[in-house]
């Protein structure tokens, strides 16, 4: 298969209905989602809690485009397998998270998935140049994690240094945090090709009135297709 170097939007689930996930997955899917992406938090890499791989491997059932499951957890290698059980496509950890991130990329391509490494907004791009050759993904974090609905901060120095990096390797440069039809236009500019997107995906919406998704994810879309 050919690499996708498209633009792609991952909706993150954190901005869905905490009661109807399953449906919730279903609606934005058929909306337009090319990915979905679940954001884990332990409440001690981040301070906040959302769910762990029971959770996980239930939404999976209604997943049908890509599982996109951005570990905000500390340490990650003790359940990479729960996570290959649960089915995620791909699982990203943080470059924060553990001393011996090169390790982790190696565990997690081992349990069958794509790797994906995140670098929070104060790590520089130099810290993951050693682990490009064992990673599919570079999840750039646009807000500290923890919560939907932040405020973007302008990463765009840091995208480009990483492109620069990435050269012609397969690795997928993924947007986290803030990221609306302002924002988008100035990260795929600079090399992003995947949009996680919370609040702007689905505010508007329900499962009930699935339409307003669209419209959003449409409108990411058109601003940056120039
Ligand atoms: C933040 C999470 C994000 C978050 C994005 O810690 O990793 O995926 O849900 O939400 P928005 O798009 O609302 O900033
Ligand atoms: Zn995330």
């Amino acid at each position: 298969m050919t690499f996708d170097r498209s633009v792609k939007i991952a909706p993150s689930i954190l901005s869905a209905d905490f009661a109807d996930f399953g449906r919730e997955i279903q609606a934005v899917e058929a909306e337009g989602a090319d990915w979905i992406h679940v954001d884990v938090m332990d409440g001690h890499f981040v301070p906040n809690l959302t769910f762990g791989p029971p959770a996980v491997k239930a939404f999976r059932k209604h997943v049908k485009t890509v599982m996109d499951v951005h570990l905000m957890i500390s340490p990650v290698d003790a359940y990479i397998d729960a996570y290959a059980d649960a089915g995620a496509d791909i699982l990203t950890a943080h470059v924060e998270a553990g001393t011996h991130s090169h390790r982790t990329m190696q565990a997690i391509r081992g349990a069958g998935m794509k790797a994906g490494i995140a670098l929070n907004p104060g790590t520089p791009a130099e810290a993951v140049e050693h682990l490009l050759d064992l990673t599919d993904l570079v999840c750039v974090m646009t807000v500290n994690p923890g919560f939907g609905g932040q405020k973007f901060i302008d990463m765009t120095a840091k995208i480009r240094k990483l492109r620069e990096m990435i050269g012609d390797r397969p690795v997928h440069i993924e947007i986290d945090g803030g990221v609306d039809p302002t924002t988008a236009p100035l990260v795929v500019d600079a090399g992003a090709d995947v949009l996680v997107a919370g609040s702007a995906v689905f505010r508007g919406g329900s499962v009930e009135n699935p339409a307003p998704y669209g419209e959003n994810i449409r409108a990411i879309k058109a601003s940056v297709s120039s």
